[in-house]
């Protein structure tokens, strides 16, 4: 099959490499030259495990290839799926600009049936005005050529994207043409070979469906962040807690682990702009408000523990384990690490930091500055370093030289914002630990 992808970030990269890799011809189209220059380099301008290998594989077979030509993209693909991003506006809804953008080029340059899917995260309606947009511009040169419209949300997982798209669990598909529906139905049929996991809806209910997920688990971190402070109020271990609740299957272990936060590209925008959708249409959207409040909390909340430990921070040198948003990603959209460094710094403290791969992100965000070390290896943080926070819960920080730490520490003090650590062990090896949720406030 003949699959044009708009939009080579996270989600386009990805979807473009698994499709090459089932035996489809595939073009990734951007705007951006620098990102193509890289690819066509054999260059992989994001960090996502293996993507490397497939896109190394599928793009030496000759099915993968990179482009900045709208056209040639247009021309390429029966399918056209847009992937661009959709990031939020000033006042939190998403901003459609570069979805649009591709919706006028596909009616400028196509000249046969096409299906045209919005894989980008879109607010409820935006299918409907990608057809517009679409039909629009084939008007204008007075053509009259048929596509359909899907709207085919995405659901993978940064750290994890290979994996969650070669064996999804759901495809949603939101369309109104049963052809389209076969057509996707037989191009995602490689990754649902077992078992079918295709859910055809109308697309409106597929627009929500992926805002319904992501506010759904943006909803279970913000409510054990807020358990998390009343066990510290109360004086309760909140990792108890969340033993006692996951074993009950209605409610499961997965997604509430308190924290620093949501982070990321998806959660914070896509609370946000589920929020401005619901006030366009008059209706106040209580839980989301409070979970985006919970959220914004939350991230301050170790730097409240550190600021609480040392009161004045002017002078003080904090060491930073991890400042991708979450392990196996460089990506540091709405971080947790940016808000803590930030207010570190404008309390006068200086921060040592180590990331295994988000680093060069982090350079690019804050470019070279004077209160900010980047270190080549996580114990080069400790030197010198009043505390340590944790802040990223790479697998490379679960089981630390606690010797090394202390030895070299100026004060044995661990601020652990994933609480990766037994504050029972902690306490045995003489650190001042804090962690969230975990027992009584000092
Ligand atoms: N990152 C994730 O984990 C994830 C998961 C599911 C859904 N999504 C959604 O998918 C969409 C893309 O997310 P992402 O993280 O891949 O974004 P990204 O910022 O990594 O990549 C977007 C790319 O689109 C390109 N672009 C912009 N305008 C373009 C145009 N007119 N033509 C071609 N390319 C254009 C940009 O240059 C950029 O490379 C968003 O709506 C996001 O909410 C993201």
């Amino acid at each position: 099959m003949r699959i044009t992808i708009f939009g080579s970030g996270y989600v386009g990269l990805v979807t473009g490499a698994c499709l090459a890799d089932a035996g489809n011809q595939v073009v990734c189209v951007d705007v951006d030259e620098r990102k193509i220059a890289m690819l066509k380099r054999g260059e992989i301008p994001i960090h996502e495990p293996t993507l490397d290998t497939v896109i190394k594989r599928n793009f030496d077979a000759g099915r993968l290839h990179f482009t900045t030509s709208a056209q040639e993209g247009v021309q390429h693909g029966l399918f056209q799926l847009i992937a661009v991003g959709t990031p939020p506006d000033e006042d939190g809804s998403a901003n459609l600009r570069y979805v649009l953008d591709v919706a006028r080029s596909i009616g400028e340059h196509m000249s046969e049936y096409k299906v045209v899917i919005t894989k980008s995260t879109v607010p409820v309606g935006t299918a409907d005005k990608v057809r517009e947009a679409v039909g629009k511009s084939l008007a204008e040169r007075n053509a009259r050529i048929d596509f359909d419209m899907v709207s085919n949300p995405e659901f993978l997982k940064e750290g994890a994207a290979i994996n969650d798209f070669m064996r999804p669990d759901r495809v949603i598909v939101g369309t109104d043409s049963e052809r389209a529906a076969e057509l996707l139905r037989a191009m995602y049929e490689p990754f649902t070979h077992n078992r079918d996991r295709m859910i055809v809806m109308d697309i409106r209910s597929a627009e929500l469906t992926k805002y319904a997920a992501n506010a759904m688990l943006a909803t279970k971190i913000s409510f054990m962040n807020e358990l998390a402070h009343l066990a510290e109020h109360f004086g309760a271990d909140i990792e108890s807690v969340r033993i006692g609740i996951g074993s009950d299957p209605r409610i499961g272990y997965a997604f509430i682990y308190p924290g620093m936060g949501y982070g990321g590209s998806c959660f914070p925008k896509d609370v946000q702009a589920l929020q401005r959708s619901a006030g366009e249409v008059g209706y106040e959207a209580d839980i989301l408000t409070a979970v985006e409040r919970v959220n914004n909390r939350q991230k301050h909340v170790l730097f409240n523990k550190i600021k609480a430990h040392f009161g004045d921070l002017r002078g003080k040198t904090i060491a930073v384990w991890g400042l991708a948003f979450k392990p196996n990603t460089d990506d540091m959209r709405e971080a947790a690490s940016r808000v803590l460094m930030e207010s570190l710094w404008a309390a006068g403290a200086t921060v040592r930091a180590y990331d295994p791969v988000a680093m060069p992100e982090c350079e690019r965000i804050y470019g070279r500055r004077k209160d900010l070390v980047l270190c080549q290896a996580s114990p080069d943080v400790m030197v010198g370093a009043d505390a340590l926070a944790i802040v990223t819960e790479w697998r490379e920080f679960r089981s630390p030289d606690l010797e090394y730490i202390k030895n070299t520490l100026l004060t044995p003090t661990i601020f652990d914002g994933r609480n990766i650590y037994d504050p029972a062990q902690m306490a045995r090896a003489g650190f001042s630990y804090y962690a969230i949720g975990r027992g009584k406030r000092p």
